[in-house]
Order: structure tokens, then sequence, then C-alpha cells
């Protein structure tokens, strides 16, 4: 199949505003948009910039806007795009380093946040282990899913209105500790996310949890924290 793909093209260093180039490439219907773009960059210009890492879907550094929906290009197919037409844009809400390549700096500012990591600083009971019913770790496991691509958070309007919005990855990511049964910073984090930029900003959009590639709950795991703050009950 013949595929026309319409680049988003931004060189800080040369170019005054955004433009976009035009390649139009032989590929097959299984190829993914990945594998475009790398054949692009490989044989044809050379200076197309955009990131990529395990091209498996693991690593969360490929997420673009494809076609106006945020994907990992890895995980793209071309026939599953329902056309021959392409455009590849950088995630909306982040500023463009060069290309396709955005600036996660602020994304990952704003996961920082919300202490991302267990907090317990007691002894566990034996001494060696912090026990755990499979009731409560299946409480928490979809949040654990994750891989931090930034697809959720940079198609909400809510963070595209208000950069200071924390965002769903962020409260993602929270949630994968508040509803842990080891950690003892709930309290902490729930305050955190009751801030004017915090939970409250979403306005249950749904976008972040259409753009997921984990398939991650999204919007029900925020559900499960704004929940959390109004009764002060963790369960
Ligand atoms: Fe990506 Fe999903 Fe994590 Fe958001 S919640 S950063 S979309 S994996
Ligand atoms: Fe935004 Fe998702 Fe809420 S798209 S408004 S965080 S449901
Ligand atoms: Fe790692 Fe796509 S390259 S998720």
């Amino acid at each position: 199949m013949e595929v026309r793909m319409r680049i988003f093209r931004f060189n800080p260093e040369k170019d005054r505003k955004p433009h976009y180039d035009v390649f139009t490439v032989e590929a097959q219907p299984t190829d993914r948009v990945l594998d475009v773009l790398e054949w692009i960059r490989g044989d044809v210009d050379g200076t197309l910039a955009f990131r990529r890492s395990c091209a498996h879907g693991v690593c969360g550094s490929d997420a673009m806007r494809i076609n106006g929906r945020n994907y990992l290009a890895c995980k793209v197919l071309l026939r599953d795009l329902g056309t021959t037409e392409i455009t590849v844009e950088p995630l909306l809400g982040l500023p463009v380093i060069k290309d396709l390549i955005v600036d996660m700096g602020p994304f990952f500012e704003h996961y920082k946040t919300v202490m991302p990591y267990l907090v317990n600083d007691e002894l566990p009971a034996d001494g060696k282990e912090r026990l755990q019913s499979p009731e409560q770790r299946e409480r928490f496991d979809d949040t654990t899913k994750c891989i931090l691509c930034a697809a959720c958070t940079t198609s909400c309007p809510s963070f595209w209105s208000n950069g200071q919005y924390v965002g769903p990855a962020a409260i993602v990511n929270a949630h994968r500790f508040i509803f842990d049964s080891r950690d003892q910073a709930a309290v902490e984090r729930l305050e955190i996310l009751n801030d004017q930029f915090g939970v409250w900003r979403c306005r249950t959009a749904f976008n972040c949890t259409e753009a997921c590639p984990r398939e991650i709950k999204i919007t029900q795991a925020i559900a499960e924290v704004k929940r959390a703050i109004q009764t002060g009950r963790v369960e």
C-alpha cells in the first residue's frame, strides 16, 4: 500500500514557525507507524526527530498524535488507521523541542509531586516481608500498569487549558500507592491532590481513558481518589 505521511516539523534553531513535510511511502498494511517513521529517517531525511526505544509498547517513549489521537507509534498498524492519509504530530500541551519530540519535564514535575513511591518506615512484623493478600494486591493492580507515556495527560482538555493541572498520569501513579495496603502516606497524597490544581480540575472528559495504551481505567481511578478525599476513607 502507498501511504501519504504528513509530518509536523519544527527546528527551533532554524524555523520561525512549524510546518508539515509530506512523504509518500510504500509500506505493508501490517507495518506500524513507527516502522514508517524509521524508514523515513533512515532512507529519506535523517534530520527527522522522534523518540523511541523498546518498539514494543513497553517504554512509553513514542507517544505522539496520529490522525488527531494520541497513540504509541509502535502499537499502531497502518491497516488499523482506516486511511492512507496519515498526519503525525507531537503531543499537545508540552513544549516542542524538535519535530515530534516534546519536553517531558513539566509532565514529570507533576508526577513527582504526588510522591510516586512506597512510604513505610516501620520494619515488617517478621523483619523480612510486608505481606499482602491477593485481594489487597488486586485493589491497585490496574494502576501499576502505567508506563508514563503521557498520552493521557496530553489528551486532557483541563491540562490543555491550564498546564498547572497535575493531570491524569500523576493521579494514576498516586492511586497506585494510596490504595496499597503497605503504604503509609495516603493522607499526605490525598491532601496534595485536594489542591486547586489537583483532582478537582478533572471534568470527567474520558479522553485520558480512551488514549491510554495500557487500557488503564483512568477516569475510574480518578473518581476513586476523589471519593477518598470526600469521605476521608481509603477502601
Ligand atoms: Fe500512559 Fe496510561 Fe500511564 Fe497515562 S496512565 S501515562 S496513558 S500508560
Ligand atoms: Fe481529563 Fe481524563 Fe478527567 S481527560 S478531565 S483527566 S477524565
Ligand atoms: Fe517503547 Fe513504543 S518505543 S513504547
